[in-house]
């Protein structure tokens, strides 16, 4: 199709817009000042701009029948209003055909010089509609691996790779605003969303998503870092209200952004749907305002999520100076507040400016001229490569992988084999051109797989297929997401065949999750079903019989039971959801062209019941005399109802590894553990002082003791002295990776602690301090296999930072503490 270029629009709409004041003389954004242009413009005008322009998918006639009341609240197709007058229409008719499906757009006004800003989602990539009418141009976009792959490579570097490829889709396919990094803590494995989150720990989703928005920044766009905060599950997740302690919303829920606000200048931030201690994120003045921009210095601007939060002026008023996607009820609300005194125009004003200084940085502000031709291929080989490190091989008897030289057929079991997952569902599903199948994957890497075996499958799946419910998850059904099938029984017989047929066996257990829904505790979800553990034995006896090997592949976006099962297999390789590449990536790994160095930034529990929020997640009603909280609403999300409820952090700071530490709970697999296919020797710890003077350089070194070349993820945690309130045994401060190392290579690592580092957070104070005493640095593998030991003074207590009081609960938080 002719290309859109939205800035030569702007003269043409010059004049349609002109209905009220519009004259050549209105002040013009990049001459006069922001101000100059804020008060030049109409209340109209202003209100028109702090609220989105809608949503514009294109949803198909067979889903819209499916949604409550057949859609008729959704801003999916609205009604058109007219109160507004034509220009407005028409604008939004103009704004549809700007990249559509894009998430949302913000309204021009082309006589101010006010172009509109393309906010797209994020974050495994650009989520755009692939097809437009009237062209045979396809505007596919390159699915990368999902973030919590990415964080399992501890490489920041690799991470700002990725982020510069995708950030170059935001700019090529014409969009200002990529809606990601997602960097909500991984507190519960249930959270359907995890996959769009790095870490149950707050220092390394915050490094992760800084990596990332660093890259995605450097191309000229924007990041929205989402979703602010202690959004942590989909159940109920329009109107759930999270209560949490104000040190766990520091320490964990909150440090991640703080990270990446400090360290990268995020563009935009994104509030998150869910209510904190009794107030919805985007009402929030203590969050949005004396959190966000007092504490942390941020200069950006703040959005909703899709239909987030129910009052638009107190919304206004704590600093969410967008309402997205936004409906013309909401422009009426404005303009009548302000009208009335409700709404002092003076904070309109200012979240204008907000939006408009983000504005100005923008590409297509600029006059960027976008291509519509990003170097697909090009970034294709960035997402085969950067799936591979953050791989997580998690058993490896006998060196069973990489395959051994006289490895050539392979027997592909499981039907996610024939159907790669290369991401969740919902908002973060990119429209990729292809997916890399396991099998073209190994073809590929010069390979052969059984065909009758494919065959057998492949009649399977079309089959159940055929009469597979649609998914439970109704964004999941209105994406049109492919859920896996229930798996195929692979008989004693069948594995006999082919273990007499075949070199090696692969077992692949699939998994999808997505916006909209949580996951289950139950088998077929976090627990394997008795079919699937049943191949496992079954394929794994019939190959060992013949003397042969049988591997387990985890094509899975979050936490999954392994402890009843993982002793059967040779081995097990952890591959997540690893983006269009799937096939070539995995395939790089098992023939050993890639040696796998991602390690887990995320613990796998024996068990779903050890899990320390397993007893109150996802949480539970709230009796109310009151009618729901449902402002049945034209959110277009009201089939997702809003329901009284709320969920309590008990677990409080005891997330992750600081649980299971702390609680001498073992686990399946540790956070910060992955194999590799050599080995590594830690030596020569060396501490700048052994007293602690405003800062603290580390190194040491990292030695490939083994055959193959192969990179190390090296993890620097702190155990601090005991103050007066209870600390985890010890906490991730930083963390490394060397390049490649040959065999017998070594390399010097080096880490930094920097007061914060040492300091803990005082709720009666608002401080963060840190005591005195002595602090102890161990140098791990993972973060229960410390290779090294080291200890520092501090000699007198430190206050780091005085921050505001904000987002108290209304009662102390009952939490578990550690005997
Ligand atoms: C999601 C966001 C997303 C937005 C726009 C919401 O439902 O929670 O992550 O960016 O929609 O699509």
């Amino acid at each position: 199709m002719k290309q859109f270029r939205k800035h030569l629009l702007l003269g043409a709409l010059f004049l349609m817009f002109s209905s009220h004041w519009a004259t050549a003389q209105e002040p013009k954004l990049g001459e006069a000042s922001i101000s100059k242009v804020i008060s030049a413009m109409t209340l109209q005008q202003k209100a028109e701009l702090v609220i989105g322009t809608g949503m514009h998918f294109e949803i198909p006639d067979s889903i819209k029948d499916k949604l409550p009341g057949g859609g008729a609240n959704s801003p999916f197709f609205q009604a058109p209003d007219t109160t507004l007058g034509k220009a407005y229409n028409e604008m939004l008719e103009k704004l549809q055909k700007i990249v559509p499906g894009a998430a949302g757009h913000t309204a021009m006004f082309p006589e101010f010089n006010i172009s509109t800003m393309v906010l797209t989602d994020g974050p495994a990539g650009l989520r755009i509609q692939p097809k437009r009418k009237g062209t045979d141009q396809t505007y596919y976009c390159t699915a990368f691996p999902i973030a919590t792959l990415l964080a399992s490579t501890w490489d920041k570097d690799l991470v700002t790779k990725v982020g510069e490829a995708m950030g170059n889709e935001v700019l090529e396919y014409g969009s200002d605003v990529l809606l990601a990094p997602g960097m909500n803590i991984q507190r519960n494995p249930l959270c359907g969303r995890n996959f769009e989150y790095y870490s149950e720990d707050p220092f390394v989703t915050g490094q992760m998503a800084a990596a990332m928005v660093k890259g995605i920044q450097s191309e000229g766009v924007g990041t929205s870092i989402k979703h602010f905060v202690a959004n942590n599950q989909e159940t109920n997740r329009l109107s759930v209200n999270t209560i949490v302690s104000e040190r766990a919303l520091r320490e964990i829920y909150l440090e991640g952004f703080r990270i990446a606000v400090e360290e990268a200048n995020p563009w935009t931030v994104m509030s998150s749907y869910n209510k904190v201690n009794g107030t919805y994120t985007s009402e929030s003045g203590d969050l949005l305002t004396k959190i966000l921009r007092d504490d942390w210095g941020f200069k950006g601007y703040v959005m909703t999520d899709w239909t987030g939060g129910s009052d638009v002026i107190a919304q206004m008023e704590a600093g969410n100076d967008l309402i997205m996607p936004g409906n013309t009820k909401q422009i009426h609300e404005i303009i009548n507040a302000v009208k009335s005194g409700k709404l002092d125009e003076k904070i309109l004003d200012r979240n204008i400016a907000r939006i408009l200084k983000v504005l100005m940085m923008s590409p297509d502000y600029k006059g960027f001229h976008h291509t519509d031709k990003p170097d697909l291929k090009a970034h294709a080989a960035i997402t085969r490569r950067a799936a591979t490190d953050g791989m997580v091989l998690l058993k490896n008897n006998n060196s069973a992988l990489p395959f051994a030289e006289n490895i050539k057929d392979v027997a592909a079991f499981g039907n996610t084999s024939y159907e790669m997952i290369t991401g969740g569902t919902g908002s973060g599903d990119v429209n990729e051109a292809y997916t890399i199948s396991l099998t073209d994957g190994l073809k590929n890497d010069g390979y052969t797989t059984d065909a009758s075996l494919k065959g057998t499958y492949e009649s399977y799946i079309k089959d159940e297929r055929a009469h597979q419910p649609k998914p439970k998850n109704i964004l999941a059904a209105m994406m049109g997401a492919r859920m896996p099938v229930t798996e195929m029984n692979v008989t004693p017989e069948l594995a006999k065949e082919m273990a007499a047929k075949t070199d090696v066996a692969l077992i692949t257990i699939g998994r999808n999750s997505g916006e909209g829904g949580d996951r289950e505790a139950a088998p077929g979800d976090f627990d394997l079903t008795k079919t699937e553990k049943a191949m496992i034995q079954i394929v794994t006896d019939a190959y060992h019989a013949a003397g042969k090997k049988a591997i387990v592949i985890l094509n899975i976006g979050g936490v999954i039971e392994t402890a009843s099962w993982r002793d059967i297999p040779d081995a097990i390789l952890l591959a997540w959801q690893p983006g269009q590449e799937s096939g070539n990536s995995i395939a790089d790994v098992l023939s050993g062209k890639a040696n796998p160095s991602g390690k887990l930034a995320v613990t796998f529990p024996m068990k779903y019941s050890d899990v320390p929020s397993s007893d109150n997640f996802p949480g539970h009603a709230v009796k109310t005399d009151k009618p729901m909280d449902d402002k049945a609403d034209g959110s277009g999300f009201s089939f997702m109802r809003r329901v009284p409820w709320e969920v309590t952090y008990h677990d409080g700071i005891y997330v992750g590894y600081r649980y299971y530490d702390a609680f001498n709970v073992k686990p399946a697999y540790e956070f910060g553990y992955g194999l590799s296919y050599t080995t590594f020797k830690y030596s020569n710890l060396k501490l700048s002082s052994d007293k602690f003077d405003g800062s603290l350089t580390i190194t040491m070194n990292v030695k490939n003791t083994g055959k193959v070349a192969g990179q190390e993820a090296v993890q620097l945690y702190v155990s601090a002295p005991k103050g007066s309130i209870n600390k985890p045994v010890k906490e991730l401060k930083d963390f490394g990776k060397t390049k490649s190392l040959k065999p017998g290579e070594s390399q010097t690592l080096t880490f930094k602690l920097s007061p914060r580092s040492l300091a803990s957070f005082h709720t009666d104070s608002s401080e963060w301090i840190a005591d005195a005493g002595t602090y102890k640095v161990e140098i791990g593998a993972s973060s229960r296999d410390i290779r090294l030991n080291g200890t520092f003074d501090l000699d007198k207590e430190l206050m780091v930072k005085k921050v505001n009081k904000a987002l108290a609960p209304a009662a102390p938080v009952k939490e578990i503490q550690p005997k």
